[in-house]
């Protein structure tokens, strides 16, 4: 699966499952635009990289703003400012059980995971279009597609992005542009790092595969749902969950 000539935007790549997506993309030919808020952590990244002969562009982005993505992606330099493939991976979390949730905590996560998404793929989709090809993955979660006590804000930003999705997909196939989801059961990051030792126990016992899943199981399920070779892919929901969900 060959990305040369294509570029892709990878947002939340500062680390964690989006870094691991910078890197694969990468190292399949492709360039890579890195956003982020913390910029010193993706100009560590594009360093190592162009080591290894990969072109990535750090991109400062807080998505907690949307309206201020389309002039950040708008004054990104040439050979960056094509972007062919989108993955909105950026995510926070703000749990509480819904009594104890404030409207702050709810606001706040469906802007950074929900708008975020929506305000990064508007400003991306018109190129893609004219150009007649495009890629735009969204990162949810089986937790918006079983739900989750204490984090009903995440779940519906994650649930909100299949509905994005899947409209999107009905509204660009037209241009030859797909649209899909990968979504995560537990993967080891800094998102699961805090989970306590025998819950952590406990989850393994319900992933069927008996195991939390790593950064590279989400980048390969993006990889191939970005090639050339899932262009008759449209508006999937795949999971990448050991099992957890079925
Ligand atoms: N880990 C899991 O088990 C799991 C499971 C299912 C789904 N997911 C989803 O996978 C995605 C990546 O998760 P992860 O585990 O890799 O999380 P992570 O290690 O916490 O990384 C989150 C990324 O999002 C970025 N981000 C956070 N707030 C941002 C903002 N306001 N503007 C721009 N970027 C922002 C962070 O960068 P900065 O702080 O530098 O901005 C960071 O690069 C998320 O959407 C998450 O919901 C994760």
């Amino acid at each position: 699966m060959q990305l040369k000539g294509r570029t892709a935007l990878v947002t939340g790549a500062s680390q964690g499952i989006g870094e691991g997506i910078v890197r694969l993309l990468g190292t399949q030919g492709a360039k890579v635009i890195a956003a982020a808020r913390s910029v010193d952590k993706l100009e560590s990244l594009s360093l190592e990289l162009a080591g290894k002969g990969v072109e990535v562009h750090p991109l400062e982005l807080d998505l907690a703003a949307p309206d201020t993505v389309a002039a950040a992606l708008g004054a990104l330099p040439e050979p960056f400012s094509q972007v062919d493939i989108l993955v909105n991976n950026a995510g926070i979390t703000d749990d509480g059980l819904l009594a104890r949730m404030s409207l702050q905590a709810w606001e706040d996560v469906l802007r950074v995971n929900l708008t975020g998404a929506f305000a990064t793929a508007r400003a991306v989709s018109r190129g893609m279009m004219r150009r007649r090809w495009g890629r735009i993955i969204s990162i949810s979660s089986v937790v918006g597609l079983m739900g989750n006590a204490g984090q009903a804000n995440y779940a519906a930003a994650k649930a909100g992005l299949v509905g994005f999705s899947k409209s999107l997909a009905r509204e660009l196939a037209s241009r030859n542009v797909t649209v899909n989801v990968v979504a995560p059961g537990f993967i080891e990051t800094a998102m699961t790092d805090g989970i306590p030792e025998k819950h952590r126990q406990e989850l393994v016992e319900l992933i069927p595969l008996k195991r939390l899943g790593a950064v590279d199981d989400v980048a390969w399920a993006v990889l191939y749902l970005v090639s050339e070779e899932a262009g008759y892919v449209t508006g999937h929901v795949l999971n990448v969950s050991g099992g957890l969900y079925i």
